[in-house]
């Protein structure tokens, strides 16, 4: 059994405690928050679970193999720090850490002490996110050519982050996923609309050197919820809407083919768009955070990386810092 402890039971960590007690060979034992009113409700969820309020406390459980954090991202490096050099394996929400030398410090700590530490990109466990990465790795997409993402919605609205730091993180965990070439630099708009103390509105662009191009639209301030990607092939093209009930990904046998054998001059090429099917393949529907739970718990038993371990996290935060600064310098691109 890896025994395992949860510190914040805020919106996020009631899913993951759930989660975790479903896991087979998985102990959820202790939960620690700050909040009087969160522990009582994780003592009403989870009967038998230890609950504390200080972060401290629970860390320094002897009998815990395993931590989750689950607090706002500005603590996550702390935490984290603490119970790898208790030689706790460790999951972190969402990003790993808020700046890139923070989370390299914790890969690095991590491998040192011989503990797994993985980070809860969550898409990435995705059934339709992983549906996608077969389509490209079957070759039916053909050559990529542009990633374009929205996701937006009304509110929920961080205290210290703004809102590429919350939303942008699940995109750009999905192209990390998605894509294998690395990206070269980063620019970022924004705006801190309606008297917000942070960005509300924000749109990041990922260039990369062989011409794929990706760009992110998140937004606090939209009347509607949007998550919907496309991904340009030059074979087909296909659409992600997570909020489609039934058909979440559309592969559009759509193309286009440029062709230059006739001559170099523009008005000798080509080009001829292929207008075909749609089509909505299947994919697992299993709740993402139940594979998140077990790929964590697999990778401590088995002694292995975790498929979004502390490489991917610090590629995502790495991201995320540039689009910071470009956010900071009025759009400026930012190598990475
Ligand atoms: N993977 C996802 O889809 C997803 C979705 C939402 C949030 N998240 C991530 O989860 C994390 C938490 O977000 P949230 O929306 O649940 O935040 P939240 O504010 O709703 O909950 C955080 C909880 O942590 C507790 N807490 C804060 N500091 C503490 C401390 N020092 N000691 C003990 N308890 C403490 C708070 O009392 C609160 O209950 C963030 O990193 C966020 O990015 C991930």
């Amino acid at each position: 059994m890896i025994k395992v402890g949860l510190i914040g039971y805020g919106y996020w960590g009631p899913n993951l405690a759930r989660n975790f007690a479903e896991t087979e060979g998985v102990c959820l034992a202790a939960i620690a928050d700050a909040h009087p009113d969160r522990r009582a409700a994780a003592a009403r969820r989870h009967p038998g679970v230890t609950t504390c309020d200080d972060a401290a406390d629970l860390i320094a459980r002897e009998e815990l193999d395993a931590v989750v954090i689950a607090t706002p991202i500005e603590t996550h490096y702390a935490f984290a720090r603490a119970a790898i050099e208790r030689g706790k394996h460790v999951l972190v929400e969402k990003p790993l850490a808020s700046s890139k030398a923070h989370a390299e410090a914790l890969g690095a700590l991590a491998h040192a002490r011989d503990v797994r530490l993985m980070v809860d990109h969550t898409f990435v466990y995705n059934g339709a996110v992983r549906r996608i990465r077969a389509l490209i790795d079957s070759g039916d997409l053909g050559e990529l050519l542009y990633l374009d993402s929205v996701r937006v919605n009304l509110g929920l609205l961080q205290q210290h982050a703004n809102v590429i730091w919350d939303l942008a993180t699940h995109d750009l965990s999905i192209m990390d996923y998605l894509i294998d070439v690395r990206p070269v630099a980063v620019s970022a708009d924004g705006t801190a609309a309606a008297g917000f103390d942070h960005e509300n509105v924000a749109y990041v662009t990922v260039h990369f050197d062989n011409g794929f191009l990706a760009h992110f639209h998140v937004n606090w301030l939209a009347p509607v919820k949007i998550r919907r990607m496309l991904l340009g092939g030059r074979q087909r093209m296909l659409v992600y809407d997570d909020t489609d009930p039934s058909e979440k990904v559309r592969v559009y046998d759509k193309g286009v083919d440029v062709d230059m054998r006739n001559g170099e001059t523009r008005r000798q090429i080509l080009v001829s768009y292929r207008t075909g099917d749609m089509y909505a393949p299947t994919f697992d529907r299993q709740e993402a955070l139940a594979l998140v739970a077990r790929e964590f718990a697999d990778s401590i038993r088995q002694r292995r990386p975790p498929l979004t371990g502390a490489a991917a996290g610090i590629r995502v935060v790495a991201l995320l810092e540039a689009a910071e600064r470009s956010l900071r310098a009025r759009g400026q691109r930012i190598e990475l």
